[in-house]
């Protein structure tokens, strides 16, 4: 894979969707513990189940911005040579065009059954007592990833940012394994590794290039630029 691209939550903020760690962000106004963890769940399924439903409702009410489409572009002009690795559980980056994407931590619009392991689309307004359509059973829980589970994909994305002569990261401040860990693998395997965010994060130093900014700035500048040597 030539172009590898982690995002981040602050990818998607200008297309309305909270980032988690900024100023107001999502775990500023919720305890992670109770809504993104096993536990937590386990605790209180109701709240949990809630509070995805409320980011469903705003991603299903948000659209993809410049720096989505930016990206769905390079993927279009570099057919076969750019994968998306996302942290982000929105579906924004589909919904811009780009088909080769692996969302690590789970989709929004995705339910799981804890009984059968089924996946299915999920209603935009999910229940506990919804029935998972393969075994019948009322046991569903958002498709995410939480915070102690094993991201999905693993292999595949250590595969690609090995292997890869181009490694971005839009979006993240960095604070998350093995996420957080993607830029020095790349780097340490040969990778150009460049950072396109609003301001330094936990791992700009593992950066070669860093460029500061609205991501639906710096992003689409970015893709023009390499546009523009291919
Ligand atoms: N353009 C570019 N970057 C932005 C913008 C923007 N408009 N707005 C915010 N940012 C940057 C912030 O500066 C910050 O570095 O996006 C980053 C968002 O960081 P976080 O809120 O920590 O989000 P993220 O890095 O995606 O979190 C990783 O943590 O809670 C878990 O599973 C969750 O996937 C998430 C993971």
């Amino acid at each position: 894979m030539r172009i590898v691209i982690l995002t981040g939550a602050g990818i998607s903020a200008e297309s309305g969707l909270g980032t988690f760690r900024d100023k107001d962000g999502l775990w500023t106004r919720y305890d992670l513990n109770d809504a993104a963890t096993p536990e937590g769940f386990a605790r209180n399924p109701q709240l949990v189940t809630d509070f995805y439903n409320a980011r469903r409702a705003n991603c299903a009410a948000a659209d993809p911005n410049a720096a989505h489409h930016a990206l769905a572009r390079l993927e279009a002009a570099l057919p076969g040579e750019v994968m998306i690795v996302t942290q982000n559980v929105d579906d924004l980056h589909q919904r811009a065009g780009s088909q080769a994407v692996i969302p690590m931590h789970g989709a929004l619009m995705s339910a799981l059954c804890t009984g059968c392991g089924h996946r299915w689309p999920a209603p935009v307004a999910m229940a506990l007592s919804d029935l998972c359509p393969a075994c019948g059973k009322a046991r569903t829980r958002p498709d995410v990833v939480w915070f102690g589970e094993i991201p999905y994909h693993m292999d595949a994305i250590v595969d690609a940012v090995t292997d890869c002569e181009i490694f971005a990261a839009i979006g993240t401040s960095g604070q998350v394994y093995p996420a957080a860990g993607l830029a020095a693998e790349a780097r340490r395997a040969g990778a150009q590794c460049v950072e396109l965010n609003l301001e330094r994060s936990e791992i700009s130093r593992a950066f070669h290039e860093r460029h500061f900014g609205p991501a639906t700035l710096v992003v689409p500048a970015w893709v023009d630029r390499l546009l523009a040597q291919s």
